[in-house]
């Protein structure tokens, strides 16, 4: 009994001993780890350690991104890890090697004083490696959470390949589509972008910036880029403040209140008073009114472009306005690196603003956790992309994207016993122009071609015929015949036609929206097989479609839809698949009609003013999209004819699916206030949502409006402003009235 008390009191006393000094040894490794590096200890207060630490050269170099990989820029660091300073703020990283990730990261936390992680970027604009159909034909699926599942796999593949912040989403509302960066942004609507803005940062960022695959997003270009003069690129954009605040503002708010890491300026002048160097926009916008605690990077060379923009007379003024306009990070340019401590030294910039940037800084590569966890798992390639959910994710967005405009005698989809299908056009069987502009780090080979998604639909089922036709552009004919021999011989001839994806994108401005002549020829050249024409058409921005429209008894806009779009387009044409995408972005009648979009204000003479020489109406509308089945709408119903400025009003409508195929219908509820102390737009997008109607199936939609949020509309100030009348719900063909009153 005595001895086993006795061992039983030892063993007690040993193991007090072991937890008391492993306490005891936690404690004191804790008090002599710096208090930045400890991670048991608030972000702020770590943020706050580090800066008294850090001398002025080292605070500098936090505000500054160098490019590292293969491109021409000046301040390009080669291959080797040599040339990256370890102090430095950021990397664009454009290899996919986490091995050399982590190596530079080793370089930047064992071979500098204090350890700062570098910030690795990248333009991941429409998926990573698995690349997803372009933002504008995204926008067209009006489908919020599939997007944002897009967004979650691309941040996951950046992660894993060495990237910790993409920038992107692209969020500016445009209406020229003249501009090549049309197909990079959520099209011409201001609410529609708002809602992608939220959809993407939620995907890219997930819960929490520190989870293992999140990245952190960048709202671009801030503001008012896409007004840029006559659809060119980089030009001054005359932004009245109405607008700004009406169009372009509330895309970035939502991004902003959605928890958006970082924003990026724009190159644009806006009215005067460039987008890179902009106080109004960068500090009493974004940081007082927004209180955003992130930070902004330039564009790449907005910074020195501010010189030819006549705002700066050379790069040291360029670095002050710049910098004290807002923008906290120099992308590419160095010089930030050049020129701010000698500002500093010149009492030009308080040394108090420097720390706030480097602060903004340092707050976001700490919330990703980049301090305590700084280098990503070295997965092997097969095991970083092309996952199965990543692969159905972008085939699902593909089909969701596209838009059937016109399917004259239900040419769609091709019938059940068809034998023989002419697939024929320069896109038939191209890989890299489905992939659209900024593909990442997609690669052309993977790419499905239309080619190979219909070999796939219709094995055993019917003879896949091609021929190329022609060329994008050009005058040669030379295929013509045999293009129409090849037709001649099918029972549907499917034309695969097009932009280029060079076409599109930053500094691709083109003069018409119109298709190379070469295009229109051929299939008036094919028209002679007396076969059906199906038109598939492939575009970074809404085409002026002339005689291709005419010509063609079915076009399906499949837009630039990435890895996976072969398979979908072939689902959609056999009927397997039911188109769903809806445009978001009007398709003017000829480039002469730009800009034309579907919330224009009302003219002071509705019933003139127009054009001598052509209609005023657009080929096809904002929101339009067909489906193999038919939907009918039953009346609006509101829950009340009146509402008080503190109420809610609900409307809700019965729809059916009436056909004989299950499809997605988009409902979109649009606000019309005809009367006001500063004139709206004719109707204005307020509320969208996506379902699947199963054949004969019944289902209430319906929309909650908060006169606040709904009915309200922004000054010049950006005040909201809310005015008692008569409103309007517009829904398909309805419309209905009720009033506000105080
Ligand atoms: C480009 C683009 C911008 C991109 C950046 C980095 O000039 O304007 O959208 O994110 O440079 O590549």
């Amino acid at each position: 009994m005595i001895k086993t008390s006795f061992y039983k009191q030892l063993t007690i006393l040993a193991v007090s001993f072991v937890l008391s000094s492993t306490i005891v040894i936690t404690a004191l490794a804790q008090a002599t780890v710096l208090p930045y590096k400890n991670k048991s200890l608030p972000i702020e207060q770590r943020i706050k350690d580090l800066l008294k630490r850090m001398t002025l050269e080292e605070k500098i170099l936090q505000t500054n991104q160098w490019t590292y990989g293969k491109n021409a820029n000046e301040n390009n660091i080669e291959a080797s890890k040599k040339a990256v300073r370890p102090e430095i703020g950021s990397l664009i990283y454009r290899s996919i090697s986490p091995v050399y990730r982590n190596d530079i990261m080793r370089k930047a936390i064992n071979e500098s004083r204090l350890g700062i992680p570098i910030l690795m970027g990248f333009d991941v604009i429409h998926g990573y490696r698995t690349v997803y159909p372009i933002p504008l034909a995204q926008a067209c699926s009006f489908n919020t959470e599939l997007v944002t599942q897009a967004c979650a796999v691309a941040a996951k593949e950046s992660r894993l390949s060495g990237v910790d912040w993409t920038f992107s989403p692209m969020i500016d509302v445009a209406r020229d589509a003249r501009w090549g960066r049309v197909s990079e942004g959520y099209g011409e609507d201001t609410y529609t972008n708002s809602m992608f803005s939220v959809a993407s940062v939620k995907g890219y960022q997930g819960k929490s910036l520190s989870d293992p695959y999140s990245i952190a997003a960048c709202l671009k270009h801030y503001i008012g880029y896409s007004l840029s003069e006559g659809g060119r690129d980089y030009r001054y954009a005359d932004v009245s403040a109405q607008t700004l605040w009406e169009t372009f503002m509330p895309p970035y708010e939502a991004g902003v209140k959605a928890g958006a890491a970082t924003l990026m300026s724009g190159f644009n002048d806006i009215s005067g008073i460039p987008a890179s160097a902009n106080p109004y926009t960068l500090t009493d916008i974004l940081k007082k009114r927004w209180k955003h605690d992130g930070f902004v990077v330039s564009d790449w060379g907005s910074v020195i472009n501010l010189i030819p923009q006549g705002f700066a007379k050379d790069n040291k003024e360029a670095t002050l306005k710049s910098f004290m306009a807002g923008v906290e990070m120099d992308m590419v340019d160095n010089v930030y690196v050049e020129n701010l401590e000698q500002l500093v030294k010149e009492n030009k910039i308080p040394i108090a603003k420097i720390d706030e940037a480097v602060r903004r800084i340092l707050r976001i590569k700490f919330r990703l956790g980049l301090f305590d966890k700084p280098y990503v798992e070295e997965l092997s390639e097969k095991d970083r992309y092309y996952q199965p959910e990543s692969m159905a994710i972008a085939a699902r967005l593909a089909e969701e994207s596209m838009v059937l405009l016109k399917n004259k005698q239900h040419a769609l989809p091709v019938s059940k016993d068809v034998k023989n299908i002419a697939l024929i056009g320069p896109l038939a069987k191209n890989k890299v122009d489905l992939m659209g502009s900024w593909e990442g780090q997609g690669i052309a080979d993977v790419v499905e071609t239309i080619y190979e998604g219909f070999e796939k639909e219709y094995k055993g089922k019917a003879n896949i015929l091609y021929a190329k036709g022609c060329d994008f552009d050009g005058i040669n004919e030379a295929d013509f015949e045999a293009a129409l021999a090849v037709a001649q011989q099918s029972d549907v001839v499917v034309l695969c036609m097009g932009e280029m994806k060079k076409w599109s994108g930053e500094n691709a401005s083109r003069s018409t929206i119109a298709l190379p002549a070469i295009q229109e020829r051929l299939v008036s050249y094919l028209k002679k097989s007396g076969k059906p024409i199906v038109l598939l058409l492939s575009s970074g921005r809404p085409v002026e479609l002339g005689k291709l429209d005419t010509l063609s008894d079915a076009i399906l806009e499949i837009w630039q839809p990435g890895i996976a779009g072969g398979s979908s387009v072939a689902g959609l044409v056999s009927g397997r698949l039911n188109p769903s995408g809806k445009l978001a972005i009007t398709f003017p009648l000829t480039t002469g009609q730009i800009p034309t979009y579907y919330n224009m204000r009302q003219s002071a003479r509705p019933k003139l003013g127009g054009y001598q020489d052509i209609s005023s109406e657009p080929k096809y509308w904002f929101g339009h999209g067909l489906s193999y089945t038919t939907f009918s709408y039953d009346s609006v119903k509101i829950s009340s004819k009146t509402i008080k400025k503190n109420q809610k009003l609900t409307a809700q409508i019965n729809i059916t699916n009436t056909g004989n195929m299950d499809g997605k219908e988009t409902v979109m509820w649009f606000i019309s206030d005809p009367v006001a102390s500063i004139t709206r737009p004719m109707k204005e997008l307020k509320f969208f949502e996506k379902k699947t109607l199963k054949v004969g199936e019944k289902m209430t939609f319906k929309f909650e409006i908060d006169p606040m949020r709904d009915l309200s509309f922004p000054d010049a100030n950006g005040n909201r402003v809310l005015e008692s009348g008569d409103f309007y719900i517009s829904i398909n063909n309805q419309k209905i009235k009720f009033e506000l009153v105080d």
